[in-house]
């Protein structure tokens, strides 16, 4: 959380409800979130899924780590309170913007349960659907992968507080999907999330 709150805030009504946003979208904003080791294949099935969804008309974006890390979260390091704060900033994007009738589709290691849970609740406040989606793959796998040669500068030395060397990663207890990235292909992973998404974004056919 900030060090200071604001005060003296009055909220203001929106005319437009998020179901008559939806309507124009054709389909419902969700959140998916996406939990997983670094290498797991969070960005990648992201951004098939993207992809995917963008095929079928429905209207998508991507949150991912890496990528918010250069701009809105370009002040956040990898401390547990930075991290903290760094899923609290993508946790609240992504509601306004599937509160906008966008499917969002987050890639962040996000590894400790409690922020997540928090963006759980953040939704459901709001009405939001959200999903979590465990990206599993062992740590040996994902170390092997070391798409970005991180693990490797981890366990020389070279890089402090990775995430599954020697930072912690707690892995969902209940998630609503999940994938095994080492046991499915790419193809698998991203179809079965596709459909679970296409089933829960489905608008009620009485609006
Ligand atoms: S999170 O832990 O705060 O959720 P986030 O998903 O934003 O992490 O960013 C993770 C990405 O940052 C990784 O995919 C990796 O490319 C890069 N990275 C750099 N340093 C670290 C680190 N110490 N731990 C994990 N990822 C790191």
């Amino acid at each position: 959380m900030p060090s200071q709150s604001a005060t003296n805030l009055t909220q203001t009504h929106y005319l437009i409800a998020t179901s008559e946003r939806e309507v124009l979208s054709g389909h419902r904003g969700i959140v998916v979130w996406m939990t997983g080791l670094s290498g797991a294949g969070k960005s990648s099935i992201a951004v098939g899924l993207d992809q995917f969804l963008n095929q079928q008309r429905q209207r998508s974006f991507i949150l991912d780590g890496d990528n918010l890390r250069s701009g809105l979260c370009a002040d956040l390091s990898f401390s547990d309170k930075d991290r903290h704060e760094n899923i609290r900033r993508a946790g609240e994007v992504a509601k306004l913007m599937a509160e906008a009738g966008l499917v969002v589709i987050c890639a962040l290691i996000s590894p400790f349960a409690a922020d997540r849970h928090m963006v759980r609740e953040s939704c459901e406040k709001s009405s939001v659907p959200f999903m979590e989606i465990f990206i599993n793959a062992p740590l040996e796998v994902c170390e092997h992968r070391d798409p970005k040669h991180l693990y490797q500068r981890a366990r020389a030395g070279t890089i402090s507080g990775f995430t599954g060397i020697d930072s912690p990663y707690e892995a969902p207890i209940k998630p609503e999907l999940e994938l095994r990235t080492d046991l499915n292909t790419l193809g698998e992973c991203i179809h079965q999330l596709a459909i679970c998404i296409l089933e829960k974004t489905k608008l009620n056919p009485s609006t």
